[in-house]
C-alpha cells in the first residue's frame, strides 16, 4: 500500500494567512496540520508517501518533512501546477503508484480514527468513508438503502441527497490510475474524486464505512479554530493519562 498526501489547492477561503504559506503548514494547535493526514498514513503502516504540493512553496514542506527518515518512512515530492482537482494526484502519481494500491488522504483533513485495520485488509476496489454531517451540500455526499449499502455519490448536490459526506480519505486499487486519464473535468473545471467513487460504485466495488470519531476538514476559519481546539483538548487528556499512569507506577 502505497500512500498520497493532496496538500497542493489554492487555501482562498483562509486568505490572508495563505498569502504567506500554504494551508497545510498552518499549525493546528501545536504543529503543522500536514501532521495529522500524515500521522494517519503513518498509524496505517504506509511507508512510501507521495506529498503532492502546489508550485508556491515546495522549499517550506521539504524544510519541515524532509526525505521521511525521521518519520520511518520515504516521502516523495510532485507540484501539482494547478488545483485542478482532486482526481489529479492519481494521474500526478501514476508512476509512483505503479502495480500498488494507494490510500489518498487530503492534506487539511484531520481524522480521530485509527484507520489501519480496514487499510491493511484492503485487497482491490474502492474504499471510502462516510461521516453524517450538518451541512452536506459542501461535500461528496452518499446515499445508503435500507441495507446500509452505498446506491448514489453526487458531489456537492444542489437538492438534499442525504446527510453523510464522503471524507477525504480514499482507498483504491491501482486501476485508479487508468479511471483517473480517462475523466473529463466537470463543469466547476475539475477532475472529481466523486467520479472516480461512481467508477468504483458502478461495478459493484465499492465500500462505503462510516467515520467513528472526529472528523475535520480544517479549511476554513471556523473549522481551522475547532481543530485547533480538538487538538488542545486530546494533548490535554493524553496529559493527564500519563501523569495518572506515572502515578500509579510509582505508588
Ligand atoms: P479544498 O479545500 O477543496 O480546496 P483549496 O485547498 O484550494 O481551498 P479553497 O477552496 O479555500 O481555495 O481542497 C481540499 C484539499 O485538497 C486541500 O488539502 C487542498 C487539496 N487540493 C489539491 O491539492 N489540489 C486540488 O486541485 C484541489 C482542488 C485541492
Amino acid at each position: 500500500m502505497k500512500g498520497i498526501i493532496l496538500a497542493g489547492g489554492g487555501g482562498t477561503r483562509l486568505s490572508p494567512l495563505t498569502k504567506i504559506t500554504s494551508k497545510q503548514l498552518l499549525p493546528v494547535y501545536d504543529r503543522p496540520m500536514i501532521f495529522y493526514p500524515l500521522n494517519t498514513l503513518l498509524r496505517a503502516g504506509i511507508k512510501e508517501i507521495l506529498i503532492i504540493v502546489s508550485p508556491d512553496h515546495p522549499g517550506d514542506f521539504l524544510k519541515l518533512l524532509g526525505s521521511g527518515k525521521e518519520f520511518g518512512a520515504k516521502f516523495t515530492y510532485e507540484i501539482q501546477d494547478k488545483p485542478a482537482g482532486l482526481a489529479q494526484a492519481f494521474i500526478i502519481g501514476a508512476d509512483f503508484i505503479g502495480k500498488d494500491n494507494v490510500t489518498l488522504i487530503l492534506g487539511d483533513n484531520i481524522f480521530e480514527d485509527d484507520f489501519s485495520k480496514t487499510i491493511k485488509k484492503f485487497k482491490s476496489g474502492g474504499q471510502v468513508f462516510a461521516k453524517k454531517v450538518s451541512d452536506p451540500e459542501r461535500f461528496g455526499v452518499v446515499k445508503f438503502n435500507k441495507n446500509g449499502r452505498a446506491v448514489k455519490i453526487e458531489e456537492k448536490p444542489k437538492k438534499f441527497l442525504s446527510s453523510y459526506a464522503v471524507t477525504g480519505l480514499y482507498v483504491y486499487d491501482s486501476r485508479v490510475v487508468e479511471a483517473a486519464e480517462g475523466l473529463k473535468p466537470s463543469a466547476r473545471g475539475e477532475l472529481e474524486i466523486t467520479d472516480l467513487h461512481n467508477w468504483y460504485l458502478n461495478k459493484g466495488e465499492l465500500r462505503v464505512d462510516m467515520v467513528k470519531g472526529e472528523w475535520i476538514d480544517a479549511g476554513t476559519f471556523d473549522s481551522l479554530l475547532k481543530a485547533s481546539n480538538w487538538a488542545f483538548k486530546r494533548a490535554s487528556l493524553d496529559q493527564a493519562r500519563d501523569t495518572r499512569t506515572a502515578s500509579k507506577k510509582s505508588a
